[in-house]
């Protein structure tokens, strides 16, 4: 046979990209957790586009996060971050990285989980501790006690972020090895979402 002739070999990413069809990989979790590096990678890995929301509200705002926040106030931030990400969703397939906050909206999570599969990046205390301070521009952490605002912010939002579909720990170790398990991961509940659906002529058969 020549090469020609030779199906296009499977691989998890060609996998993962016919099981998701129009829907997209969106990260949640905390400030901290990788979701923009991780997200980056997992989207040039399946060949898809990604986006940030954060970076995506501040172009339609036409200001940074710490100025939306200074002149309008977070709930306003909150109304533009959830318009931002519906519009988002529906330009599916993407890998999007969500901000730490977006999760936290029931109408976000609902819209994520009709249109995506989500992953939550978690990550423990320290290790989101040592990386948010690296960076000044998180209006969140402009507190007296950043530390106990990290911590606060963990207990009200870790019952949240566990409602994602899948969970994976953001730790001290190459970028490449939290974007395989990413890829392993999605790839196992794909697959098992696949299985656990009755094939199209059946479904189409029985309606
Ligand atoms: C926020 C997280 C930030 C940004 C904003 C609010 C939050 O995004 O959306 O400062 O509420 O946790 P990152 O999670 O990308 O830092």
């Amino acid at each position: 046979m020549s090469d020609a002739a030779l199906p296009m070999p499977a691989s998890p990413e060609t996998d993962i990209l016919s099981a998701l069809g129009a829907r997209s990989i969106v990260l949640v979790g905390m400030m901290g957790v990788g979701k923009s590096t991780i997200g980056r990678r997992m989207a040039a890995r399946l060949k898809l586009p990604f986006v940030d929301a954060d970076t995506e509200i501040e172009a339609a705002a036409g200001m940074t996060i710490p100025e939306i926040f200074e002149r309008h106030g977070e709930p306003h931030f909150r109304d533009g971050e959830a318009r931002v990400i519906a519009r988002l969703l529906e330009g599916g397939p993407v890998v999007l990285a969500t901000g730490g906050g977006a999760f936290m909206r029931e109408e976000t999570r609902n819209r994520i989980a009709a249109k995506a599969v989500s992953i939550w990046l978690k990550a423990d205390p320290d290790i989101i501790m040592r990386r948010v301070r690296r960076r000044a521009d998180r209006p969140l952490l402009q507190t007296a006690d950043p530390e106990a605002t990290v911590t606060r912010l963990l207990t009200e939002r870790e019952p949240v972020y566990s409602r994602a579909d899948l969970t994976i720990a953001s730790r001290e170790v190459p970028h490449d090895k939290i974007v395989e398990e990413c890829i392993e991961t999605l790839h196992a509940h794909l697959c098992a979402e696949a299985a656990s659906q009755p094939p199209a002529d059946v479904a189409s058969a029985v309606r």
